[in-house]
């Protein structure tokens, strides 16, 4: 954790409102492998990391709660019995869209007192907003003695998403940053919300991530639309969600579907049987099989799913010609965002300067690189 950001929102949050603040960190984080099954009622492999969101809170006797972004240098001020959702895009909507939801759950909150800041830069599909969102749920659980139990305060922060952000976003995120467990990774099942640590022996080699620093738009809007696709073919095939479904029930109704969507759904089925598949690998210790699993989810990402971007792909593409990368694909929801590499641990720099340079005389962008730790989930720190 950025003791340097800890300390900045601590004198902050004193200066400002003159009292102690309970101090709070929520993690960012990654995933090995599992993309866009989790609103499938399938199987992801994330892991909570050392980067996210500080968060320094504490009651008020005011009449309204005032919130402090650090990182804009943005105050939000509201009532608590007049809660509505800020403009489209808004940070305000991760704070407000969790409070209303602790309000919509039937729990009574009163007015507070918020600073937070994060290390996790925007965009980069290590799940900031979730962490935002736990953190604050956290905090005010804490706070006013709600009495939620941590799987009660991730669907609050799901809904948070749902209602006030627009996404409808699975629990994968959520989960994670709630959950997460010091260097494991989590095998999650997403229609029971229970989860497998693993504690992956990586050998020689280290998981790598790899910013892209894009973010192109209409992410949000394609992200709900490949959901309803999962959806009403899920219908179709009268399961409860592909989840259940298998290749050949699928292609009993080929013929009723585009064949775009008969990949969505296909890319959804084969994605998660590569969960099961990774899980298998690492208990295993093959890391081969793991990155091959890793090239193999990308390009169902990018040709049957359709939510990578050039950015990406040319990352990856510069992973496979390199041998000392075991794997690479796009991570979380996609059109931006980060790769996630498995990279000998030898040759990591030669390899990322490499990139670099390329991506830079490609793109005119520079991407930029984080060795990730596997790390504890959403808690009170000093
Ligand atoms: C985003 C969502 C998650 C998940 C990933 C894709 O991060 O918030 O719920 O669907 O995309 O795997």
């Amino acid at each position: 954790m950025n003791k340097e950001l800890l300390h900045k929102i601590k004198t902050n949050f004193s200066e400002k409102f003159d009292t102690k603040p309970l101090m709070i960190f929520s993690p960012g984080r990654i995933n090995i492998i599992g993309e866009h099954t989790d609103y499938n009622d399938g199987f992801v492999f994330p892991a909570a990391v050392d980067m996210g969101i500080i968060l320094a809170i504490q009651k008020s006797d005011s009449i309204i709660s005032t919130v402090y972004a650090l990182d804009k240098h943005e105050e939000l001020q509201f009532s608590l019995d007049e809660l509505e959702p800020s403009t489209e895009g808004s940070w305000e909507n991760y704070i407000k869209g969790v409070v209303a939801e602790i309000q919509n759950s039937g729990k009574t909150i009163g007015n507070f007192n918020l600073v937070f800041g994060g290390d996790i830069p925007g965009g980069a599909g290590m799940s900031s907003s979730a962490a935002l969102e736990n953190s604050v749920v956290f905090g005010l659980n804490i706070l006013f003695d709600l009495q939620l139990s941590k799987e009660e305060m991730i669907l609050i922060s799901q809904k948070a998403e749902y209602n006030y952000v627009g996404v409808k976003c699975g629990i994968m995120d959520q989960y994670a940053s709630m959950f997460g467990i010091k260097d494991n990774a989590l095998l999650l099942d997403c229609r029971t919300v229970k989860s497998k640590p693993y504690k992956i022996d990586f050998k020689n080699y280290q998981l790598i991530l790899i910013n892209t620093n894009v973010k192109h738009s209409l992410s949000d809007s394609a992200y709900n639309d490949r959901r309803s696709v999962c959806e009403s073919i899920s219908k179709m095939l009268d399961v409860q969600a592909l989840r259940d479904a298998t290749v050949n029930d699928l292609k009993e109704i080929q013929e009723q579907v585009t064949p775009e969507n008969y990949q969505k759904a296909l890319f959804i089925i084969q994605e998660n049987d590569k969960v099961i598949m990774a899980s298998r690998a690492i208990e295993e210790g093959n890391l081969n099989a793991l990155g091959e699993l890793l090239f193999d989810s990308h390009k169902g990402l990018q040709n049957q799913y359709k939510v990578s971007c050039d950015e990406l792909d040319f990352l990856v593409n510069k992973a496979k010609s390199n041998k000392h990368v075991l794997g690479a694909r796009m991570m979380g929801g996609g059109f931006g965002g980060c790769t996630i590499n498995l990279i000998s641990t030898e040759h990591t720099n030669a390899f990322t300067e490499d990139v670099a340079r390329n991506y830079k005389e490609k793109f005119n962008i520079d991407c930029t690189v984080h060795a990730i730790k596997l790390s504890d989930g959403t808690r009170i720190i000093e």
